[in-house]
């Protein structure tokens, strides 16, 4: 079953959508985080609290000596903390340490196939590749995705598809139908899911019927 991520940093959302318990995990980058305004560590502190599943937290450094360490200090903040790094080939040589340190890694920014099966190599836990910024600049995100979990099939290898930057229902749709083994989503495109107007139609209608009959208690 396809494991679904909250693409959010913002904790009320994370524990509105955690009710419905369909939400496996969190995913957090610099953008999302910097829409919560100051005290990140609070909120990722909360956030981690709150989520029993991973929790992505990307690297803001830039040399690798220093992702290096700042990818270590990200894994000891929280048990379920997962270490985001871009992809890049100076990071290549640093995740494969990370890895061998038993640390979970997400690969995100990745935009092709022969990225995913680069990093897949490593061994890293999760691999994001990017959607909506595919479809941003014209390429079909859909047939790289598919092609990803192609490769990932006939090499069989462990890391996780993360489909990621995913703006509409539609999208997300056709990341189901390739398998894809997560999928992070916006709340506001899971609020579209929630609310369909012909489902609550269909509950109007139902209630109007039911009131005519008259009856107070369903088994009376
Ligand atoms: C999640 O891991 C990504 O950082 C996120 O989905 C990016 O989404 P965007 O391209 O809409 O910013």
């Amino acid at each position: 079953m396809m494991k679904i991520f909250l693409d959010t940093a913002n904790r009320e959302l994370i524990k509105k959508m955690l009710s419905t318990g369909i939400v496996d995990g969190v995913t957090t980058n610099p953008s999302l985080l910097s829409k919560e305004g100051g005290g990140i560590k609070k909120v990722l502190a909360d956030i981690c609290a709150l989520v029993a599943g991973p929790v992505s937290v990307e690297v803001v450094e830039k040399q690798p000596d220093a992702v290096l360490k700042q990818a270590r200090q990200i894994a000891a903040f929280a048990k379920n903390v997962v270490v985001k790094i871009p992809f890049a080939h100076e990071y290549l040589p640093v995740i494969k340490t990370l890895v061998a340190e038993g640390i979970p890694l997400n690969i995100t920014l990745v935009f092709t196939p022969l990225q995913a099966l680069l990093v897949a190599k490593l061994g890293v836990q999760y691999i994001s590749p990017f959607l909506g910024r595919w479809d941003d600049i014209g390429v079909d995100s859909y047939a790289l995705l598919e092609e990803t979990m192609t490769i990932k099939e006939l090499y069989d290898f462990d890391s996780q598809i993360l489909a990621a930057s995913i703006r509409s229902m539609a999208q997300w749709q056709k990341v189901a139908q390739t398998g894809a083994d997560v999928a992070t989503i916006p709340p506001a495109v899971l609020e579209q899911v929630f609310k369909h107007p012909l489902t609550a139609q269909g509950i109007k209608q139902f209630d109007e019927d039911w009131q005519k009959l008259g009856v107070q208690n369903f088994f009376q």
